[in-house]
C-alpha cells in the first residue's frame, strides 16, 4: 500500500543556509511518529514545509499519493487539509475560545449552524466547553493547548502537525495530555506528526521515532528499538547514554572493562576477542553499593534530586562517571563506593566507530504562527505573533 505521507529526499534552505537535507520518511494511515531532535537542527522548517508555508530546495512531499510540494511549486497551505499545532500555539488574543476555534474553519464554506455543531464537539472532543467563552489571556497553557489543538482539528484534517505541543507545559500535566492526545487521535483516526527536541515525550507518544541529527534522520524505528538498540554513538549520546567507558571483547559473551565484566548482548557476540569497545552508559546504568569486591570509585559531588541522587565518582584510572543509581542507598561525598554496570540493554560499539565529539546544539529559534492569518466574521486576523517571523513572501 502507498504510504500516507511521503516526504522524499527533502531539502530546503534559507538563503544559501541549508537546513535540512536528503531528508526522507514515510508515515502510514493513523500512525503517530515524532521526529526528535536538538533544537536548531530543522524540526520546525521540516513542519512548515509539509504545511505548504516554505518551499522546497530539492525532494518532494506526497500525502495519499498527491504531490503537495516540488522545488517548482506548492499547494496553497489551506488546500493541503493539513492542521498545525504551533510551539506557542498563536491564539489569537482579541478572540475567545469559540471564534479561535471557529478560525480554523474560515476556509471551509459551513453554515453558521454547522460551524456551532463542530465547535462544540470540538470543545467537548478536548474537555474544555466550559471555557467557549474565555479570551487567551484567562487560560492557563494546558488549556491553550487544548484550543490550539481544537482549532487544528476542527477542519477534519487528513493529518496533524504538531511543533513541541508539551513543551510549555509542566511534567504531571504532560504525562496526562500524552495520554489524552494519543486516544484523541486515535479516536478521530488521525494520522500526526510531531517534532519535539524531549526524548522522553517522543518515547510516550509515537508508533515511531525518527531522530534527526545534523540535518539527517539517522534512525527511524520504534521507541523501545531506538533506545534499546541505538544505530550509532551519536543516537546513544542523544539518548542518554552520554558516559563512555572503554572496552575489549574478553571471551565470546564478555567484555572486560575497568568496572570489571560486563555480558555483550546476544546480538553483538560475533565481535571476536580482543576487538576494542566503547560501552556507552547513562547515570541510571551504574549501580553503587557498600562493597569492597567491586571496583571502587570515590563520590565527589552529589546533587538531590528527589527520589534519587546523581553522584559524580571519580575511579582509580582518573575517569569520572555520573551515577544515578535506583537502589534506594544513601551515599556522601568522599565516600569509596563498589561500582558496577546495571545496564538492561548493553550499548557498546567497536572502538574506530566512535566520533568523540559532543553535539553542537545551536540557539533554537524562535518561529511562530504565521499560518492563521485569514477572514472571521468579515475581519482580517493576523497570526497571533506575525511580526516574529522571518520568512517572507506569502
Ligand atoms: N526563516 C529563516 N531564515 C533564516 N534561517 C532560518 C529560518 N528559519 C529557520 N532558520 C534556521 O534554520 C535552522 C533550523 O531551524 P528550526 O527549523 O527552527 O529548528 P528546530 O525547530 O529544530 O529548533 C536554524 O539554524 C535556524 O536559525
Ligand atoms: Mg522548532
Amino acid at each position: 500500500m502507498a504510504p500516507f505521507l511521503e516526504v522524499n529526499q527533502l531539502a530546503c534552505r534559507f538563503s544559501a543556509q541549508p537546513v535540512l537535507k536528503d531528508l526522507s520518511f514515510t508515515l502510514a494511515q493513523q500512525e503517530i511518529a515524532c521526529l526528535l531532535g536538538p533544537s536548531g537542527c530543522g524540526k520546525t522548517t521540516l513542519l512548515q514545509a509539509i504545511a505548504g508555508f516554505i518551499p522546497l530546495s530539492h525532494g518532494q512531499i506526497r500525502l495519499q499519493g498527491c504531490l503537495l510540494s516540488t522545488p517548482n511549486g506548492l499547494v496553497a497551505p489551506e488546500q493541503r487539509k493539513i492542521g498545525m499545532v504551533f510551539q506557542d500555539y498563536a491564539l489569537f488574543p482579541h478572540l475567545t475560545v469559540r471564534d479561535n476555534i471557529r478560525f480554523g474553519l474560515h476556509h471551509l464554506h459551513h453554515s453558521r449552524q454547522q460551524q456551532q455543531a463542530i465547535i462544540d464537539e470540538m470543545l467537548e472532543l478536548v474537555q474544555i466547553p466550559a471555557l467557549a467563552g474565555q479570551y487567551p489571556h484567562q487560560l492557563s497553557y494546558g488549556q491553550k493547548q487544548r484550543v490550539a489543538l481544537a482549532r487544528a482539528l476542527a477542519s477534519q484534517p487528513r493529518l496533524l502537525l504538531m511543533d513541541e505541543p508539551f513543551s510549555s507545559l509542566d511534567t504531571p500535566l504532560k504525562h496526562v495530555l500524552y495520554e489524552e492526545i494519543r486516544a484523541i487521535l486515535h479516536a478521530k483516526q488521525i494520522t500526526a506528526l510531531i517534532v519535539t527536541h524531549d526524548k522522553n515525550e517522543a518515547f510516550a507518544l509515537s508508533d515511531n521515532i525518527g531522530l534527526l541529527l545534523q540535518h539527517h534522520i539517522v534512525q527511524w524505528d520504534k521507541p523501545a528499538a531506538l533506545f534499546n538498540n541505538p544505530a550509532s554513538p551519536d543516537v546513544a549520546r542523544f539518548l542518554g547514554r552520554e558516559q563512555a567507558i572503554h572496552g575489549v571483547v574478553a571471551t565470546p559473551d564478555q567484555i572486560k572493562t575497568e568496572l570489571g565484566l560486563i555480558r555483550l548482548p546476544p546480538e553483538r557476540q560475533p565481535w571476536h576477542s580482543g576487538t576494542p569497545l566503547t560501552v556507552f552508559l547513562s547515570p541510571e546504568e551504574i549501580a553503587l553499593h557498600k562493597s569492597t569486591r567491586l571496583a571502587q570509585g570515590k563520590i565527589i559531588q552529589k546533587v538531590f534530586m528527589g527520589a534519587a541522587s546523581l553522584y559524580t565518582l571519580r575511579l582509580s584510572s582518573g575517569l569520572q562517571l555520573r551515577a544515578r543509581p535506583t537502589n534506594g542507598d544513601d551515599f556522601q561525598i568522599g565516600e569509596q563506593v563498589g561500582v558496577q554496570i546495571a545496564a538492561r540493554y548493553l550499548v557498546a560499539f567497536p572502538r574506530g566507530e566512535v566520533v568523540p565529539e559532543q553535539f553542537v546544539q545551536t540557539p533554537q529559534r524562535v518561529t511562530s504562527a504565521a499560518c492563521y492569518s485569514g477572514t472571521l466574521n468579515g475581519t482580517t486576523h493576523k497570526g497571533a505573533a506575525l511580526n516574529e517571523t522571518r520568512w517572507s513572501g506569502r
